[in-house]
């Protein structure tokens, strides 16, 4: 059969494509320890209030309603004007129904974002998003139509006690030149748990409005909703921004909701790219966050029973890894959000990717570090030496994989 170049484009076994076989795998397979994809953790009160929410929404016709009729293809009118309320109300950012748009899950928000905005341009030119920090979440890498749309730059390493370090953003590294279409980042950062301080937030917001290209902000663990977030930092949004939204991490990944917050004209754009390309985004999702914004629950359960459970489980992996492996060359980054802790073994003598394998081959899921250097020209040995570890599986599981994963570090490190 013959494909398009986009066919033949979309139709490689990308990264996040082998990601989520894994997952599908791992969950399905018994026995397997799943440290490896993004699915949220089934937290017992989230399941009790989505169970009761949909007896609620069964008995009230709101869940038949949402079943039964297309929405428009901005996404679910009640739910949006709620969302925009939220904010006003929440943070008093100026926005309205017409800054808010709903996509089938943040991922295809972000292909459609990133392909509106990077690769050819209509006057012939090639432009990239610029993304500040690698690593970044694997899920960008393949979404380009046109080859070749990222560029990234390498973080300075801030080694901290307790055997932990950070990531900052390097601003004398980065370049914004008329190549660049965009800024996009993750906050908090899928692999790594890192939440870009609000100064760093400030300056790429800055650089933004100078370059006139919108900064992408992907908050899909954030504030204030589902609040997988532990360091002490503000939300932002402004009318340069594109805050990118999901319903994934709250406990409803199997809904495929995302939130696009912007502009009017990208709100238009959105829409306008739903309509060719799914008619209209999923109303299920919808219907349930509303249903929960109706009730005042969106943030209180975030707030209450989310983040805890989540900063509890980070502490505890941090815990059992440090007991673990005590080799001074292994370091972990600050948990300060998201659902993954990021380990980094210096001078690992082998690839990450090798040790996928060998940990795949034990029954052990994780994730190597080298798809998350998306945009990455040069080769860096740091590249090769992380991980990224999923932390919701129950404390028997993270224990079994933990020395799984000590023993095969070990082993690494001693042939
Ligand atoms: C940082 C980040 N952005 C976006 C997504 C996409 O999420 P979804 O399509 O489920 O909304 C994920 C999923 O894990 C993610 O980790």
């Amino acid at each position: 059969m013959q494909f398009s170049k986009f066919g033949e484009k979309f139709n490689q076994y990308s990264g996040i494509t082998q990601l989520m076989d894994d997952l599908n795998d791992g969950l399905r397979t018994p026995g397997a320890i799943m440290l490896g994809g993004g699915n949220p953790a089934a937290i017992p009160t989230m399941l009790d209030y989505f169970h009761q929410a949909s007896d609620e929404m069964l008995a009230n016709g709101e869940l038949i309603a949402a079943l039964a009729n297309y929405d428009g293809p901005q996404g679910k009118d009640a739910f949006v004007k709620a969302l925009a309320r939220l904010f006003r109300e929440t943070y008093g950012w100026d926005i309205c129904e017409k800054n808010i748009s709903l996509t089938n899950g943040s991922q295809s928000g972000f292909f459609y974002l990133f392909n509106l905005l990077a690769g050819k341009q209509a006057d012939g030119s090639h432009k990239k998003v610029l993304l500040p920090l690698a690593p970044e979440y694997i899920g960008y890498g393949d979404a380009g139509i046109d080859e070749d749309i990222f560029i990234s730059y390498q973080p300075d390493i801030e080694l901290l006690d307790n055997g932990l370090f950070k990531y900052h953003v390097d601003f004398e590294q980065l370049t914004v030149d008329d190549s660049i279409a965009a800024i996009c980042a993750s906050r908090p950062t899928n692999p790594t748990g890192n939440v870009l301080t609000d100064e760093e937030i400030h300056k790429l917001d800055k650089l933004a409005r100078q370059h006139n290209i919108p900064l992408i902000i992907d908050n899909a663990y954030g504030l204030p909703f589902p609040n997988i977030i532990f360091a002490d930092v503000q939300p932002f949004w402004n009318d340069n921004t594109i805050l990118c939204m999901s319903l994934s991490k709250l406990g409803l990944p199997g809904v495929r909701c995302g939130i696009v917050i912007a502009n009017e004209a990208i709100t238009t754009a959105m829409t306008n790219m739903n309509g060719i390309i799914s008619l209209a985004p999923s109303s299920v999702g919808p219907a349930y966050a509303n249903h929960m914004i109706e009730k005042g629950d969106l943030l209180k359960l975030s707030t209450e029973v989310i983040k805890p459970f989540y900063q509890q489980k980070a502490l505890r992996a941090v815990e059992l890894l440090q007991q673990a492996i005590t080799d001074e060359r292994f370091r972990i980054h600050k948990p300060e959000g998201a659902i993954f802790l990021w380990l980094w073994f210096d001078e690992l003598p082998i690839t990450t990717m090798e040790l996928y394998a060998r940990l795949k081959a034990r029954g052990v899921l994780i994730v190597p570090g080298e798809y998350f250097f998306i945009g990455q020209e040069e080769g860096w040995d740091h590249a090769h030496q992380c991980l990224r570890m999923n932390y919701v599986q129950d404390d028997e599981m993270m224990q079994k994989g933990i020395t799984i994963i000590a023993e095969e570090v070990a082993k690494a490190y001693a042939g």
